[in-house]
């Protein structure tokens, strides 16, 4: 592809290396792992950085306005490092994939002709194919962004990478829900949920190579309808009970959950199965009535209060965060003031508000009715101020306890050791590394930014699992650490 510059392209010829650059969601970090795997057997291998890249991909999310600029300023950086290659008579490709992708296909060439290839969250496992094109095709730039009638997993090596300690597996994607304000259900396409048995053998080929902890994944996690090994289908309370059976497989967790679909076989699960972890994300958006009304959430904010107290009388240890927009079109004062009344309420441990953005395509922004953006800021300021100082209190009253910490990696200090809490609260400790892999009991004593500190407790030095690991990075194979640190969950 001629990107004006004249530069000649040249084929690979040798090992190549893949950089990928991961924005977005949870599910973005699971996709680009999934890349990863697609490429390995054609002989890629994972750089760290844009340089030694043959090929760099961008896993892009559209979900605010914000998000997906970053996109094309990020390509214009990679234009010139493209340039640079070429000039030493080098080849670097470019992908974009994910959302924003799905979202804009062919206009991303339009306006970034030097991309080599555009491809959506549904069809990145037809990637090896896109690459054997542009290598024989220079400088034609590919866009694959339909809904393909295969299904991307039964095309996806079945073998996965190492994937550190704690890892990600999506178990149902897309969403049917449609709030006015969501990009999702057109960059995702219609709700979709795997097989539990293709779940299980996932999962159990991940606890064998030293996974301790799954998040599941899914824009709608909790609406999960798969077929289960008995034909029937299971929901998700079925498949963790299955989940929580594997040997070696410590916690559970998922997201993104909708409250209307915390079925009382959920609750329940909260309150007998003992790896399904204490914290739950569960996005409310708002505290008015009216306004989840026109974001056609589907509920009232008294099932959301319902489900959180039901959830608190199976599992009182449990701690909830959230997903908030204020600034929706037509959104009053006396409106916001519900949602700061609902927050004060229920109390959050940790939190993700955001301005509203109207996205191209979705109805809502066609309302008209725009809050002002000096308005949305003065709210954005005043909730993330309450929100703030829960989580602050939340995390303080960890002090003096003593928590299961999953220890994860080596810390920055020589010495010391960081794990999660519970909690998902970043953990320090001065511990042999030979505990990576295990959980251990740690007093809490400090607390700084959004890391505990403690101290392992006084004859715990061994591991309270004895089960086996081989993983002792902690990383995953995009170099990536899931789970992402609480304030970086956000998509941009
Ligand atoms: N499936 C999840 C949310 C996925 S998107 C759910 O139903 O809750 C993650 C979060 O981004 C949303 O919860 C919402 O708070 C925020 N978000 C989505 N679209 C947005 C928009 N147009 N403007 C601002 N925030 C948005
Ligand atoms: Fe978007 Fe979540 Fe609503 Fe689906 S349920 S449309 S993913 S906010
Ligand atoms: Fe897509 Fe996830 Fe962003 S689903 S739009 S990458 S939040």
């Amino acid at each position: 592809m001629s990107d004006g510059t004249d530069t000649p392209m040249k084929p690979l010829d040798r090992l190549r290396k893949v950089h990928i650059k991961t924005y977005g969601c949870q599910m973005n970090v699971y996709d680009s792992e999934r890349m990863v795997e697609t490429l390995t057997p054609l002989g890629f291998e994972v750089s760290a950085d844009v340089e030694g890249a043959d090929l760099v991909i961008l896993n892009t999310c559209h979900i605010r306005e914000k998000a997906s600029d970053k996109v094309y300023s990020e390509l214009g950086r990679l234009r010139e490092a493209q340039a640079l290659k070429a000039q030493s008579g080098g080849r670097m490709m470019l992908a974009v994939a994910g959302c924003v992708a799905q979202a804009e296909g062919a206009e991303i060439l339009r306006r970034a002709p030097y991309v080599d290839m555009v491809f959506g969250p549904q069809t990145y496992h037809r990637l090896p194919a896109m690459v054997a094109e542009a290598d024989k095709n220079l400088g034609k730039g590919q866009v694959d962004t339909d809904f393909p009638v295969e299904d991307k997993y039964d095309v996806l090596p079945e073998e996965r990478l190492p994937a550190g300690i704690s890892a990600f597996l999506t178990i149902q994607e897309g969403c049917d829900k449609f709030c006015t304000f969501c990009v999702v259900p057109y960059t995702r396409g219609s709700e979709q949920s795997r097989a539990a048995t293709a779940i299980l053998k996932e999962a159990r080929q991940m606890v064998a190579m030293g996974v301790r902890e799954i998040t599941l994944l899914g824009q709608n996690v909790n609406a999960y309808h798969g077929e289960g090994p008995d034909g029937r289908e299971w929901g998700l309370a079925r498949l963790i009970r299955a989940l929580a059976e594997i040997d070696g497989l410590a916690r559970i967790r998922y997201t993104t959950s909708h409250p209307r679909d915390m079925d009382d076989d959920l609750i329940a699960a909260h309150g007998d199965v003992p790896a399904l972890m204490p914290f739950l994300h569960l996005p409310v958006q708002s505290g008015s009535d009216r306004i989840l009304a026109a974001m056609n959430r589907k509920h009232k904010v008294d099932v959301f209060r319902r489900v959180v107290d039901r959830l608190r009388d199976v599992r009182p240890d449990i701690a909830f965060s959230s997903d908030f927009i204020v600034g929706f079109p037509g959104e009053s004062d006396a409106e916001f003031a519900e949602t700061l009344k609902l927050v004060t309420d229920v109390g959050f441990a940790a939190n993700f508000s955001f301005k509203y953005s109207p996205r191209p395509g979705t109805p809502a922004a066609d309302m008209g009715n725009a809050v002002p953006d000096a308005v949305m800021t003065e709210r954005l300021i005043m909730l993330q101020q309450l929100l703030d100082a829960q989580q602050e209190a939340f995390n303080r009253s960890c002090i003096g306890r003593t928590m299961p910490v999953l220890m994860e990696k080596s810390a920055r200090d020589p010495g010391q050791l960081v794990g999660r809490s519970p909690y998902l609260q970043p953990v320090h400790i001065f511990a042999d590394a030979s505990l990576i892999g295990h959980i251990v009991n740690c007093d809490i004593q400090d607390l700084k930014a959004y890391s505990l500190f403690g101290s392992l407790v006084s004859g715990d030095s061994m591991p309270s699992s004895s089960q086996p690991f081989s993983s002792q990075s902690g990383k995953s194979q995009t170099g990536q650490s899931p789970p992402v640190d609480p304030k970086e969950r956000a998509c941009a």
